[in-house]
């Protein structure tokens, strides 16, 4: 019998239209672009302006954009997973909602959070679904309204952060194309250094949390960034020694885009020399937590190639990371 594994067959992406440039930021915090450009390489980020709408919104025009783009019936669509670390509610979950208002009617669907990790986790789990032979349509959406839980007078977090939403459908694949292999970890050492305090079981939200700030994103900078580079490094390298996978091999690094240092320390440690294979898109969007991902794809999905290698990374609140090792299975 042949093996079935999860190959990505398509991807949809939505950013709002608003601009926060780092210029504007320099009126709101003490900060300048240079400052940020070299410490980040970001140079903009999109914001949702629209206070009437959350995650979901954007979730959905990524969804339709696949369905447009592959003329595909929201009905034959088995499942839909929502990565987010800003769901609309935190108990009706984002993804129910979305399934409804893009007419997938015949899915079930739910919500995965582990910050900036949920969409690579989101991965593994579609391709374990499409892998059993239960589902032969997962949908993954990663998406994030960061401007809803940043605080825009802290300069060491509001230069970072965006909001979108990219979106991937996996699908079986006879040819061997797709998912790989994964190495995927947590540890909870690192839950103090990147968190929001308030709203949680923990401690549920009162007007003292809201005056402390404490509903806003917080993270110790400096712990974070060392975490990151040593352990979203070790992750890639992992998976490409058991599969026996040299520089020459990987065609492509797809990670997550908090840090334009810690995405070049990473290709740094896989012996990655060619510079045109480590895919940034830092600059336009920011750190949009579970966006980050698909929207890579998204961005550079004319380049890809069928049968290309794809090493994917990423490194989030929690701590979570990991890397995944993909074939590509199209050519667009
Ligand atoms: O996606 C989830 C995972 N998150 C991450 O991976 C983020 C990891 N961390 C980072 O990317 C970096 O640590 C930051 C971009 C957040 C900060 O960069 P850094 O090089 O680690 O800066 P720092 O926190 O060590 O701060 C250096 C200096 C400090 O001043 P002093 O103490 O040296 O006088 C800060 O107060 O820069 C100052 N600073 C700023 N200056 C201008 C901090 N934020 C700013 C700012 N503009 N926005």
């Amino acid at each position: 019998m042949t093996k079935i594994t999860a190959a990505i067959t398509a991807v949809g992406a939505y950013v709002p239209e608003y601009k926060l440039t780092n210029k504007e930021l320099e009126t709101l915090v003490d900060t300048n672009d240079e400052w940020i450009t070299t410490r980040t390489g970001i140079k903009e980020r999109r914001i949702l302006k629209d206070d009437s709408k959350g995650t979901s919104y954007m979730a959905i025009k990524a969804a339709e954009d696949i369905l447009r783009k592959r003329d595909l019936d929201p009905k034959e669509i088995d499942m839909i997973i929502v990565a987010t670390a800003t769901p609309d509610m935190s108990v009706a979950a984002t993804a129910a909602f979305v399934a409804s208002e893009i007419g997938a009617v015949n899915a079930f669907g739910y919500d995965l959070a582990a910050a900036c990790s949920s969409f690579l986790y989101g991965m593994s789990t579609a391709a374990g679904y499409i892998e059993s032979g239960r589902y032969k349509k997962v949908l993954v959406i990663g998406a994030d309204k960061m401007s809803s839980i940043v605080d825009y007078t802290d300069r060491t977090t509001c230069i970072i952060f965006g909001d979108g939403a990219g979106a991937a459908l996996f699908e079986p694949n006879e040819e061997g194309l797709g998912l790989q292999d994964e190495y995927l970890r947590s540890d909870g050492v690192g839950r103090n250094f990147l968190r929001i305090e308030a709203g949680g079981s923990l401690k549920p939200a009162s007007h003292e949390t809201v005056d402390n700030k404490q509903h806003f994103i917080k993270q110790d900078g400096k712990t974070v960034f060392k975490y990151a580079v040593s352990s979203m490094a070790d992750a890639c390298v992992n998976v490409m020694e058991r599969n026996n996978l040299s520089h020459e091999d990987v065609d492509w690094l797809v990670s997550h885009q908090a840090n334009k240092r810690i995405i070049d320390a990473t290709a740094n440690r896989m012996g990655l020399k060619d510079k045109n294979k480590i895919l940034i898109n830092i600059e336009k969007y920011g750190n949009t937590t579970s966006a980050t991902i698909p929207l890579v794809l998204f961005d550079f999905e004319k380049q890809f190639k069928k049968g290309d290698t794809i090493v994917f990374a990423s490194f989030g609140g929690g701590f979570t990371w990991g890397s995944i090792y993909l074939k590509w299975a199209y050519n667009s």
